[in-house]
């Protein structure tokens, strides 16, 4: 193990009110940034979120996670290609996976209900106004004008357990950047665009994607908004057994 290392998990077996504090704020401070400044991040911040997400855990110590990382002329050609792809012909395009179940039972489908009314709510768009909806999903393949976007991918040949590591990396990268004063937006909008973003970047063709993600500076009146998603209480998701306090 390396002395840095060491040292880092020496000093966390103590735990502190303050670390405590510091990651509770990061947690609870990110946000599905969907309106980001043009500030450039530079290429070493990513590396060193990248740097602190490598240590999420996996079943076997496996790490199945895949990353690309896009900027400049890249970027912007992904977001040119998959902007116009959703113009003109958005129906021709799949995921290679289905991230909603096709019928969400109860409590699910009401929270997604509310999702769709707070979300366009927040922008003015009526829900029954496809092409004002469209115009806003389309912002998604402009990473909502952030600087960096990721493409995430997994290896096709591996089960769903390795899909929980994958998902505890995209947080620690999220979680990563919100401690550097960056927020991301994950999105699985740009799995419908695989085949395209396979043309695009050095892919392997055993690699599934599985989302995107934008980084950047969020606009400061969306920052200081926060989240604008409400979540249920520790009451309807845990119950505590023969816990003693
Ligand atoms: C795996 C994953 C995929 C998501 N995909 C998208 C997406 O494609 N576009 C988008 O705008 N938001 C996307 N979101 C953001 C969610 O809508 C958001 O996390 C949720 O509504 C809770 O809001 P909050 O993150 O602001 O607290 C995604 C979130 C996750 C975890």
């Amino acid at each position: 193990m390396s002395p840095a290392r060491k040292k880092i998990i020496t000093t966390s077996r103590h735990g502190s009110c303050e670390s405590a504090d510091a990651i509770d704020r990061i947690i609870k401070g990110r946000f599905a940034s969907r309106s980001f400044t043009g500030r450039t991040v530079p290429r070493q911040t990513i590396t060193d979120i990248l740097d602190v997400a490598r240590f999420t855990p996996s079943g076997a110590n496996i790490q199945p996670w895949r990353v690309y990382v896009v900027a400049g002329a890249k970027k912007r050609a992904i977001s040119c290609a998959l902007s116009k792809a959703h113009e003109e012909d958005r129906d021709e395009h799949s995921s290679e996976y289905q991230y909603y179940a096709s019928s969400l039972p109860e409590p699910y489908a009401s929270r997604r209900d509310e999702f769709g009314r707070l979300y366009y709510g927040s922008l003015g768009i009526d829900r029954s106004d496809a092409a004002a909806r469209s115009r806003q999903t389309s912002k998604n393949y402009r990473f909502f004008g952030a600087p960096v976007g990721l493409i995430i991918a997994i290896d096709r040949r591996l089960a769903i357990g390795s899909w929980l590591d994958l998902g505890m990396f995209i947080q620690n990268v999220m979680i990563a950047a919100g401690a550097r004063g960056l927020q991301t937006c994950p999105q699985e909008t740009f799995a419908k665009y695989q085949a395209l973003l396979r043309t695009l970047l050095p892919i392997p063709s055993e690699e599934l994607i599985v989302c995107g993600m934008s980084i950047g500076f969020a606009e400061e009146a969306t920052a200081s908004a926060g989240s604008l998603m409400p979540r249920a209480n520790i009451g309807e998701f845990a119950q505590f057994v023969d816990f003693e306090d």
